[in-house]
């Protein structure tokens, strides 16, 4: 949700890093983007403009920049449409400041008319403006440019990562407060960004900053300060990931990249966590969590993994819940003494961390599950635990949840006793042999074909299979623009099955022969009657085929390890049908990955 960077000592390179950089953050937002360089002796020079990285770039073939400090930006609008007035960065009257901003400014209005009641003019919708004509009026009262800024940021409300060059400065100063922000360290230069893939070409060293706090780069280092003042004695962190990780390596789409990165993400989650031998599972230094009960909070994909998780509590005798993080947040539930899990790949979530820091005003003791180290959310629960998936940079989420439902399956099963911790060990053992093998022979492609002009598309499931059936269809959205719902499988007769006709195929999620499978069946009979097309996403113990158009095969296994192998299939045909429609796959429209406002 809008990428900032910022660079100092790339002398000639400035642009070209800046450039680069925001190309890699363009996940977070690319609805505009924009730079700014200067230099002692270079006045402040901007480029921005509607439109994604490729714009920018075709942009700044016409205008020349020069400078060897400077910032950049990719938006994600909250205020404001995308237009070439409401790309960052943003100026003060004079052009002599740029500031760069992620997050909200929620007393924006007001600052605004007080500056426009002192004769500042603004050209933009956004709140980020007032930003420059904050620090140009501390510049005209004669504060030095570290002065101004930091008294401009001490006058915002809300969230936010800002970045601001100022003429006749080689510094950049940054400051943050709910909204992420980490430096990347080299012998020559210093790197500033909302997210390590901007710089992670050229660095491996990071600081992340914590809220509050106010960043300093120069040609000859960088402070990190609090808003005293005082110097902050900041750890620098190794960043484990290779850069490659973030590159396509030679896939048409990042999304059908790290579909295909699962089988390896899923070892590196297990990997020196589970003893088949002792049947046990060592998730680290999480000490006694021993939860009476267990609240999840999270959003979208995370939240369908927060909804299998407490599946998996709930077998093992512990009262569990999922919320919808920005529900909870802004109702919290009675907590008792229930352990509260935020599930998040990004770490990042405005809405998870929120509800997370409301648990903990109220006693709770809290766990991130997360893919980013050093994430906020990592940093602010009690107890981190990682799913280790490598960087996601589709926007919709694919590997990550792979990752996380095998990182709740051994929360559980290194937190609760439940009788077949054997099997499900196995299970897991198994899976990314079995990922492997759905991805070298599914038929979702075909599947793809066969339905592409459907009206809608809908999903089915029970148990352990219903959060795949919400995951399935929040991806069909998602990526392919079309209509398409999630049920529990039972629920359909209560009024969705009014929309199912033969343009609307129900793709339904049915392994193993129990109950739970025969009542699905039954249910698959009742949309067969009403001439729906039906794909059975089923491993063959059941009927489910029989009164299949399609099937989309999968082997025995437990039903936990069924619901990952079931979402590989359900990922490739929504892949597969956005490709089809021509749809921007790794950049839905209004869509950003790291939704940091609430
Ligand atoms: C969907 C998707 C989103 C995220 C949601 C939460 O493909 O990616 O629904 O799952 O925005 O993000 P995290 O997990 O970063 O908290």
């Amino acid at each position: 949700m809008c990428g900032i960077i910022g660079c100092v000592g790339r002398g000639d390179e400035t642009l070209d890093t800046l450039v680069h950089g925001l190309s890699k953050l363009e996940y977070r937002g690319y609805d505009s983007a924009g730079v700014a360089l200067t230099s002692t002796d270079e006045p402040v020079s901007i480029c921005k403009n509607a439109g994604d990285i490729d714009g920018l770039k075709q942009a700044l073939e016409s205008v020349s920049l020069s400078g060897e400090v400077g910032i950049g930006h990719t938006r994600w609008s909250t205020h404001g449409p995308p237009t070439d007035a409401n790309a960052h960065p943003h100026q003060d009257c004079h052009g002599s400041v740029a500031v760069v901003h992620n997050g909200i400014i929620e007393n924006y209005q007001e600052l605004r008319d007080e500056l426009v009641g002192a004769g500042h003019t603004f050209t933009s919708d956004t709140d980020t403006e007032v930003i420059p004509h904050l620090i140009e009026r501390e510049l005209e009262d004669g504060a030095n440019p570290e002065a101004a800024v930091r008294s401009a940021v001490a006058q915002l409300d809300g969230s936010f990562a800002v970045a601001v060059v100022v003429a006749g400065t080689e510094s950049v100063f940054a400051a943050r407060n709910d909204s992420p922000l980490v430096l990347g360290l080299t012998e020559e230069a210093t790197f500033l960004a909302s997210d390590v893939p901007a710089f992670r070409d050229f660095t491996d060293q990071v600081v992340y900053l914590d809220d509050g706090e106010f960043a300093r780069l120069d040609a000859d280092g960088w402070t990190v300060t609090d808003t005293a003042g005082t110097v902050v004695d900041k750890e620098v962190n190794t960043v484990e990931w290779d850069p490659e990780e973030t590159g396509k390596s030679g896939y048409d789409h990042y999304m059908l990249k790290e579909i295909h990165e699962q089988p390896r993400a899923l070892r590196q989650c297990l990997r020196g966590r589970v003893d088949e031998l002792s049947a046990s599972v060592d998730i680290g230094d999480l000490g006694d969590l021993s939860p009476t009960g267990v609240q999840f909070v999270a959003c979208g994909t995370s939240y369908h993994a927060a909804l299998y998780g407490a599946q998996l509590f709930q077998a093992a005798g512990i009262p569990a819940q999922a919320f919808l993080a920005s529900e909870y947040a802004t109702g919290v539930p009675p907590i008792g003494d229930a352990l509260v899990v935020g599930v998040t790949q990004s770490g990042e979530t405005a809405d998870t961390l929120s509800a997370l820091r409301e648990a903990r005003s109220r006693g709770a003791r809290t766990l991130a599950v997360t893919n980013v180290v050093g994430s906020t959310v990592a940093r602010e629960c009690d107890h981190a635990l990682y799913i280790r998936a490598g960087p996601e940079i589709g926007v919709a989420a694919s590997k990550t949840f792979a990752s996380q439902l095998a990182a709740l399956n051994l929360l559980a099963l290194g937190t609760t006793s439940t009788d077949d911790t054997r099997e499900v060990i196995a299970a897991l053992r198994d899976l990314p042999g079995q990922v492997q093998s759905i991805l070298d022979s599914s038929a979702a492609e075909a599947v793809a074909e066969l339905y592409q002009d459907a009206d809608a598309y809908f999903f089915i499931g029970r148990g352990q299979q219903f959060p795949v059936a919400l995951e399935g269809a929040l991806k069909m959205k998602e990526i392919t623009y079309k209509h398409a719902e999630g049920f529990a499988a039972g629920e359909l007769k209560h009024g969705p099955l009014a929309l199912v006709t033969e343009k609307t195929p129900v793709f339904a999620v049915v392994t193993g022969d129990d109950e739970r499978a025969r009542k699905t069946v039954g249910n698959i009979k009742e949309v067969e009657a009403r001439d729906a097309p039906v794909v059975a996403v089923t491993d063959g113990q059941n009927d489910a085929a029989r009164y299949a158009d399609e099937v989309l095969e999968l082997p025995e296994t437990h039903p936990r390890a069924a619901a990952v192998l079931a979402n590989i299939h359900l990922q490739l045909v929504s892949y597969h049908t956005a490709a089809l429609l021509g749809r921007p796959i790794d950049k839905p429209r209004n869509l950003a990955k790291s939704v940091t406002v609430e």
